[in-house]
């Protein structure tokens, strides 16, 4: 009931600030309103996409469509759709953002994409990675990936290289239970079997345990699906130390789990780890190389972009191209309309916006984790070009 009166309210106050003078009010700027995670344990997806969007506008100038762009970002301390909705509204009803953009984690994009419709007001998902995200709204674009996508070619890849037996581990939320349901169906469908599959907590999970059964059940390998970051550092210190890789259990992920921004603190651990993923920070190109200049420049040398970081960037250019093409008159069905089927020149390589479903069309790599100059890296060795998201086919 108090959820309806709240929808309604904002109704009202969305269809008051439409047909308000202000909203109809040419102005010289455009602002993005930026809803990620700045602070909590997952406040480095905030910080990696929000550097991302920055070093793109460092980069090309901070104008677009003949306007100054604008950013406005707003903490939702991590996976808490309540504070990202509340905070949404309050980027289109005060701030008047014409893109909602940012979103690292799934919950917080779910909350989002009702705002979105309501306020006719493009969301670009920079992370998010929930198959299901882009039909919440049909103003939602995303230029990320998908769980998916990325998984589908590691269980083919698993298949092809002998391995049959596979326990699977993910995160107990939508992206973890996409990514279980796809590696289920596609590793049958090439031959394999899934042995046994765990579910384990999105905050905080104690690993031990769950890997102690695993390795009792002795499976060639496990496939793992946990968020970049803390909790898949936390599983590979686990994997180590109960002697799973000492059992001849081999680990295979998604690229989510040997992250670019963590891959140095999982050490030797990591070596050798197979993952599918749409970036690494080892990618060879031109467009990789100025990115990760860019990236610097905007972070200080040192810092290392990840997968999040492609993603403000790339973000930020559909963006501007969306701008360009608009003259910088931003109205929500046009600038959605101007989105679809736009490819763009990635860090990772082309990527298209698929015009029938408004989600991300690429190559996905599969990599090896390997030393480079004394650093770990996710090393591409091969990539199954234009992945679509199974999950909508
Ligand atoms: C999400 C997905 C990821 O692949 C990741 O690494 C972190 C978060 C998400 O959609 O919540």
């Amino acid at each position: 009931m108090m959820f309806a009166r709240r929808c309604f309210v904002f109704s009202l106050a969305v269809a008051a600030f439409l047909s308000s003078p202000a909203a109809a009010a040419a102005d010289d700027t455009i602002k993005v309103g930026v809803v990620v995670e700045m602070s909590g344990p997952f406040a480095p997806y905030g910080h990696q996409i929000t550097n991302g969007m920055r070093a793109y506008m460092k980069a090309h100038g901070e104008k677009a469509g003949g306007k100054k762009i604008e950013l406005v970002v707003k903490d939702t301390t991590g996976p808490a759709p309540d504070l990202a909705r509340r905070v949404a509204q309050e980027l289109v009803m005060r701030d008047h953002v014409q893109f909602l953009a940012g979103f690292g984690l799934t919950p917080n994009a779910m909350a989002v994409a009702s705002v979105a419709t309501e306020a006719r007001v493009p969301m670009i998902v920079m992370n998010a990675a929930t198959s299901a995200i882009t039909a919440k709204s049909p103003y939602v674009v995303r230029v990320s990936f998908t769980l998916p996508q990325v998984t589908a070619p590691i269980a083919e890849w698993a298949a092809k290289n002998k391995i049959k037996k596979v326990y699977t581990l993910v995160s107990d939320y939508a992206p973890g239970l996409d990514a279980e349901a796809t590696f289920k169906k596609v590793f049958a469908a090439n031959g394999g079997e899934v042995v046994g599959a765990l579910r384990v907590p999105l905050k905080n999970p104690e690993f031990a345990p769950f890997v102690q059964r695993i390795k009792d059940a002795k499976p060639e390998a496990v496939f793992i699906f946990t968020p970049a970051g803390e909790t898949a550092v936390a599983f590979m210190k686990a994997f180590s130390e109960r002697g799973l890789d000492k059992a001849g259990i081999k680990l295979i992920a998604t690229g989510d789990v040997t992250d670019d921004d963590v891959i140095d603190a999982m050490g030797a651990a990591a070596l050798g780890v197979i993952t599918t993923h749409h970036y690494s920070a080892a990618h060879k190109s031109p467009e990789n190389d100025a990115f990760k200049q860019a990236y610097a420049a905007v972070t200080g040398a040192g810092a290392r972009p990840n997968f999040m970081a492609v993603g403000g960037w790339d973000g930020m250019h559909l963006i501007y191209e969306v701008a360009n093409k608009l003259g910088g008159k931003i109205e929500g069905d046009k600038a959605v309309a101007a989105a679809k089927g736009m490819t763009i020149q990635s860090p990772r390589g082309a990527i298209l916006i698929d015009p029938a479903t408004r989600d991300v069309v690429q190559d996905i790599y599969v990599r090896k984790v390997q030393k480079v100059d004394g650093k770990y890296f996710n090393v591409e060795f091969d990539k199954v070009a234009k992945v679509k998201d199974p999950g909508k086919s």
